[in-house]
């Protein structure tokens, strides 16, 4: 391509004017690009704001239901559910995570009830479920690949029956992706959508949601023998190409901010819609700069949303995302 150079061509003339900017972004944030992710507490009436993310708290199922609808309002498409599991339930074998009245089944079926068009994600793991806080069954220190998937297989069937339009296998394990897509086959679920947490690092980012499912303080080592090392992006590739082939239809990146250049090469490379994870802990370092006087939270936000658009992601789960799209809509 021939271009002109200076003074012929000026790259300002193109940022003089609102109008003139707007005409010509490249890229465009919208509310329907926003998954909003809740963690649910048991109770009645009760709100719990956690400590580690100023501005988000647990929710009773009973009062999930208006922070849902106020995100339909606002033209948010999915809310993403994480349960905070009562202490007793918790046990090496997880075996509340499958049980049809649990916590995370219940707020389902009330927000399918309350708020029908919107869609429900949920996560596919054993990390609220288990005493030792790890994503799956664990023998000796090591977690157990085969017998953990077994288990999230039918995790997954009972989110689906309770109603989850998306499940969101966020443990790291093998093969799980063609296990659960073969279990909802089986069990006529053919419109449930599986989103694979298929590049999921081992990332220090996760300490403000582990304290808010309750994980943080069980957990006595690391998620490194199973997620993935933060200095890999070829690797990457490999676990979204084998999600892809198990069968998942979304593919996602987590973190988000911090691999924006794994989301650019997943984009290029496979074409799938591609989501980004901005996690707790990227949440809570937007809330602390802002909070130090460093920037300007709104600016903040919306500008490290743009980027993940920019990088080619098809949407962002953030816990900004209410703010995000009352800031969307003026
Ligand atoms: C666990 C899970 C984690 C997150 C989502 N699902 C934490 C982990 O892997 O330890 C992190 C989300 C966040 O930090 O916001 N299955």
């Amino acid at each position: 391509m021939t271009e002109a150079t200076f003074p012929s061509l000026r790259m300002q003339r193109g940022r003089a004017s609102p109008w003139m900017r707007a005409m010509l972004a490249e890229h465009r944030l919208h509310p329907s690009d926003l998954i909003w992710p809740l963690f649910i507490c048991d109770g009645d009436d009760c709100e719990e704001p956690i400590a580690a993310l100023s501005g988000v708290s647990r929710w009773s199922i009973d009062r999930l239901a208006g922070r849902v609808r106020l995100a339909a309002e606002l033209g948010i498409p999915c809310v993403a559910l994480f349960p905070n599991t009562p202490e007793a339930l918790r046990t090496d074998d997880a075996k509340e995570a499958l049980n049809p009245d649990n916590l995370l089944c219940r707020a389902i079926r009330a927000i399918k009830d309350a708020v029908p068009e919107i869609g429900v994600l949920t996560d596919v793991a054993l990390d609220p479920y288990t005493a030792h806080g790890h994503d799956g069954l664990v023998d000796e220190g090591r977690v157990l690949n085969d017998e953990t998937v077994a288990v999230l297989a039918q995790q997954a069937l009972v989110q689906a029956a309770a109603g989850a339009d998306i499940v969101a296998p966020s443990d790291m394990m093998d093969g799980r992706v063609a296990a659960i897509r073969q279990a909802l086959e089986v069990a006529g679920h053919h419109d449930v959508a599986i989103m694979a947490y298929a590049a999921k690092y081992a990332s220090a980012f996760y300490g403000p949601f582990r304290d808010a499912v309750g994980s943080a303080s069980r957990l006595k080592d690391d998620k490194r023998g199973y997620q993935m090392d933060p200095a890999n992006s070829d690797e990457a590739l490999r676990e979204v190409a084998l999600d892809i082939a198990e069968g998942a239809d979304m593919v996602m990146v987590k973190p988000g901010l911090p691999y924006l250049d794994v989301i650019a090469r997943v984009k290029e490379r496979f074409g799938m819609p591609t989501f980004a994870y901005q996690v707790s802990g990227e949440y809570a370092m937007i809330e602390a700069a802002a909070a130090a006087g460093a920037g300007d939270r709104d600016a903040l936000l919306l500008e490290t949303l743009i980027a993940f658009k920019r990088a080619g992601a098809t949407g962002v789960l953030t816990y900004h995302a209410l703010d995000a799209a009352k800031l969307l809509n003026g």
